[in-house]
């Protein structure tokens, strides 16, 4: 049996299909997985997971219909302002990781507030805003070419874990297990980097639907699993 995973990294499909099984449009999908949010971050708590990425917004996103991307900034804002107290008070540590810059004030403002939560220890709720591996990657390679131009480092200095140092996730550990809602089976352009030796759970379960006994099955699983890192077996 695997222990409990450290890290857990979630691509929350599914909102869209969920809303129009409804006759109802995307943003109520949408508002629907923001309490699988809540659900999911409760259930992480509860089994001592210390890190929940979530896949929130990606560099592709931005391609959507202008009213859905307006509808997804405004439910991120309004959950970063309506949860920042409870979160600081739960033990709860935000972080962010992408093209912060890129989102616009309300959602950059939310994320300010998450300042009062450095101190958190209980969990780190690790959002994905803006973000996808190509741009943290091409990002990685300038700041590394940049040190090099200037003198700050040679070519040879540049290792795995020089790269790793350079990434939006530089602080955390790589995911144990990601997990992907809506029965589609693929990266998305998500810690293409980070998730080298992670082991992947897919669910046809839109994320919506997901809850805190799915997430725990997806635990369940994960522990069932067995981890070679590219090694030889028990
Ligand atoms: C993918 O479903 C989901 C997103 C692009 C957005 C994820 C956002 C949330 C869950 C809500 C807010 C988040 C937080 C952290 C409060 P989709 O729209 O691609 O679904 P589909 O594949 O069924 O169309």
């Amino acid at each position: 049996m695997n222990p409990t995973p450290v890290h857990v990294a979630i691509i929350m499909d599914g909102n869209g299909r969920w809303a129009s099984q409804r006759g109802l449009k995307r943003s109520e999908g949408h508002k629907a997985g923001a309490e699988s949010v809540r659900k999911a971050l409760k259930a992480a708590m509860a089994a001592e997971v210390r890190v929940l990425t979530l896949y929130a917004f990606s560099t592709e996103n931005w391609g959507r219909p202008q009213d859905e991307v307006q509808g997804l900034f405004e439910l991120l804002s309004r959950y970063l302002e309506s949860e920042a107290d409870e979160l600081l008070r739960r033990g709860v540590r935000l972080s962010a990781i992408g093209d912060i810059e890129a989102m616009p004030a309300p959602v950059r403002d939310g994320l300010a507030a998450a300042e009062a939560t450095a101190m958190n220890e209980a969990i780190t709720l690790n959002l994905a805003l803006s973000y996808g591996s190509r741009a943290e990657l091409a990002r990685a390679a300038r700041l590394l070419a940049d040190e090099v131009r200037r003198g700050a480092r040679t070519v040879e200095s540049i290792t795995p874990e020089a790269v790793e140092q350079k990434l939006w996730t530089n602080l955390l550990p790589d995911p144990d297990l990601l997990i992907r809602t809506g029965g589609d089976m693929r990266a998305s352009n998500f810690l293409l980097w980070q998730c080298a030796y992670t082991e992947l759970y897919f669910t046809p379960t839109l994320w919506p639907d997901f809850g805190e006994d799915d997430f725990a099955a997806a635990l369940e699983e994960y522990g069932r699993r067995e981890r070679r890192y590219g090694l030889c077996g028990a």
